[in-house]
């Protein structure tokens, strides 16, 4: 962990933690270096109209019509690198967020191969430590998250990260330019990870706000209140957000904003292939993924709801089919493509359910929205929720434009 300087911002906005010398290593931070392309956290102007060009054009290609991705040999692969590289060319995204981007895919690759191995090398079971949410941390969560930290840090385009297994955001000390915020799950489902059942990892991508330029500013503490509403952005200023599935294969799914795509990693080479391109969530479909244990706590509009869907009455003799594994990435693939809705609704108990809003729902909402589906709170689209703190939690309902429609007819009343 010798990269990172851990405790550098505060959720609340006050160094609680923050001695002297650490604010000082976030004021390293957030200076220009010499030898840097940009200082962390510059918006210079030409940044800011590099950047400008870039959306610019990303708005063009997002109109132009999705070209199908033809061969020109049967040997021909279209890896992911093949993909970022022609994005880059079309100009949707500059080469730091595909330097980004490949550096969450190699952790991705990593983890692929750890989760692959945890039982033959002693890596199942609790670490014996809680993370701030006071869950049990899986030996698997923390390195992975360590494996997420790693690769972000050496791609040197990250300026802060924020971590389902970490307390507070944290600032990368060796940055040279593009300072993209990473928020991620390091590894959804842990629960599953003993019994060898699929688990996954999600993130998404911010550009540090336009509004707070950290490098103009000279109290300390300001900076951190700063770095944390960097970090605390609404879900529809996502530049990028994805998933990737450890299972009978390991799929990575990603959208920049102009469709969904997945890769499917090749052993044989340890290289994403495209292998969906521009997928669609169906309109409609009839699985539904919760956890029923908790129907008795649930609120009562999303019990009529639940009930619906089982009465066959109403569905021309055919209630609809349950589905769940307690893995949102597993349960949330499977949604994005046979269709249905994945819901973790509020209970009497958590009111805003359990699932977080930064590093689960916004980016599983983005990558729904990308395909064409929805997701919600039940009375509001997700990626409209504005982040009051890192780990704050929403409920979801996600998946099938139509389905969570339905849904919202039942939650959206009361
Ligand atoms: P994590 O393992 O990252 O803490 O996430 C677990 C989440 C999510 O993956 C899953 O959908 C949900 O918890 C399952 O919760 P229940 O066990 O309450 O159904
Ligand atoms: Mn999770
Ligand atoms: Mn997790």
């Amino acid at each position: 962990m010798a990269a990172i300087a851990q405790r550098t911002v505060t959720q609340a906005g006050v160094a609680t933690k923050a001695s002297r010398k650490e604010v000082v290593a976030v004021r390293a931070v957030a200076q220009p270096r010499q030898g840097s392309v940009a200082g962390a956290f510059t918006s210079s102007p030409s940044a800011v109209a590099a950047r400008r060009s870039v959306v610019a054009k990303a708005a063009a290609a997002v109109e132009a019509p999705a070209k199908p991705v033809t061969k020109s040999s049967q040997y021909e692969l279209f890896t992911l690198t093949t993909w970022l590289l022609k994005e880059e060319m079309k100009g949707t995204i500059d080469g730091e967020l595909a330097t980004v981007i490949s550096s969450v895919a190699l952790a991705c690759k990593q983890i692929s191969s750890l989760v692959n191995r945890a039982g033959i090398s002693n890596l199942t079971g609790v670490a014996g430590n809680q993370n701030v949410q006071g869950e049990d941390q899986k030996k698997l969560d923390v390195v992975s998250n360590e494996v997420f930290k790693n690769c972000l840090a050496s791609c040197g385009r990250t300026g802060i990260i924020a971590s389902e297994e970490e307390d507070q955001p944290v600032a990368v000390e060796e940055t040279y330019s593009g300072n993209y915020i990473v928020v991620f799950d390091p590894l959804d489902g842990s629960s599953n990870i003993d019994a060898g059942i699929s688990v996954g990892s999600i993130f998404g991508i911010y550009e540090p706000s336009e509004e707070c330029p950290l490098d103009a500013m000279d109290d300390p503490q300001k900076m951190m209140e700063q770095c944390v509403m960097n970090v605390c952005q609404p879900g529809s200023r996502l530049k990028c957000a994805g998933y990737c599935l450890y299972s009978s294969s390991t799929v990575l799914v990603i959208t920049i904003g102009n469709g969904v795509f997945g890769f499917t990693m090749d052993p044989l080479i340890g290289e994403f292939v495209l292998t969906h391109p521009n997928v669609r969530i169906p309109e409609v479909g009839k699985i539904y993924s919760f956890n029923e244990g908790n129907y008795a706590m649930w609120d009562e509009s999303v019990r009529a709801y639940m009930d619906s869907l089982k009465d066959p009455s109403k569905w021309g003799g055919k209630p609809y089919s349950a589905r769940y594994i307690g893995s949102l990435v597993g349960d949330f693939h499977r949604t994005l493509l046979y269709g249905g809705i994945y819901g973790y609704p509020g209970d009497k108990k958590n009111k805003n359910g359990k699932l977080r809003l930064l590093y689960e729902c916004a980016p599983m909402s983005f990558i729904a929205e990308q395909a064409g589906g929805l997701g919600s709170t039940g009375v509001e689209r997700v990626l409209d929720v504005n982040p009051e703190k890192v780990h704050q939690r929403v409920p979801l309902f996600i998946g099938s434009k139509k389905e969570v429609e339905y849904l919202e007819s039942f939650t959206k009343k009361h």
